[in-house]
């Protein structure tokens, strides 16, 4: 299949962020109330870091949206980090768009689609790669019309998540957009980055295979607008 993948290859992460950072400042600036989709995870830090010091991003206007979030607990300590909770550190100092917390619609997650519809279609979606393909927390085995949903997590995804962090009270299940609600976006950011991150990438974006559901972020290869920023 012919994809029309844009990669960009960087020295490293950081200036990947750095040229994510560019990105989105350049999607606001054409479209002030941009709809846009953040990741999170270690590979975005320094876009979060770039964007935090970037201080002429205008972002009033902007709708902010999470990728994914896990099915929190309802009593008891967390041992671990919501993703709202690491967007409030990371992105929200700095972005004070209208921000609509995944948590508020795990028991409605369509919802969270009609939303985006009711607001004219996410314009960008920025996007981590799981060590086995997964995107947001779409897992191998995903739909490719999948919508945001209730998912459940894999082990691997469990373990790179929360490695040695004590058992009880950690999260078997997530909420994710879809693949088609990721798809659907104008224009995808995909950030990779460091050596654990390189096989994967080059499986599921750079070989001639046709997209498979054992490797969600293949699909991405189907999609106009998509730009793959590395440091690899
Ligand atoms: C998580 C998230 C993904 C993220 C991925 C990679 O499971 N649901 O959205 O892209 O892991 O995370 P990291 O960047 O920490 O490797």
């Amino acid at each position: 299949m012919v994809s029309s993948l844009k990669w960009v290859k960087q020295d490293s992460a950081k200036v990947v962020g750095n040229y994510a950072v560019n990105l989105i400042k350049a999607c606001i600036e054409k479209k002030p109330d941009a709809v846009i989709a953040f990741p999170t995870g270690k590979t975005p830090l320094p876009m979060y870091e770039a964007l935090r010091a970037c201080t002429n991003i205008p972002w009033e206007e902007t709708h902010l949206f999470q990728l994914d979030e896990y099915c929190l607990p309802s009593s008891g300590e967390m041992a671990f980090e919501s993703f709202h909770a690491y967007l409030q550190r990371e992105l929200l100092p700095v972005a004070n768009g209208q921000f609509y917390p995944l948590s508020s619609y795990i028991q409605n997650p369509q919802q969270y689609d009609a939303e985006l519809k009711r607001l004219g279609g996410l314009d960008m979606v920025i996007l981590g790669i799981g060590t086995n393909g997964h995107i947001a927390f779409n897992e191998p085995g995903t739909d490719v019309d999948s919508q945001t949903r209730c998912v459940s997590l894999s082990e691997s995804t469990r373990l790179a998540n929360f490695g040695d962090a004590p058992g009880a009270n950690l999260p078997t299940h997530a909420v994710t957009m879809g693949m088609s609600t990721i798809l659907s976006a104008k224009e995808i950011l995909l950030l990779a980055t460091g050596t654990s991150k390189k096989e994967i990438t080059e499986r599921c974006l750079r070989s001639t295979d046709s997209p498979s559901h054992q490797y969600p972020a293949s699909w991405l290869k189907t999609h106009h607008h998509v730009t793959i920023i590395t440091d690899f």
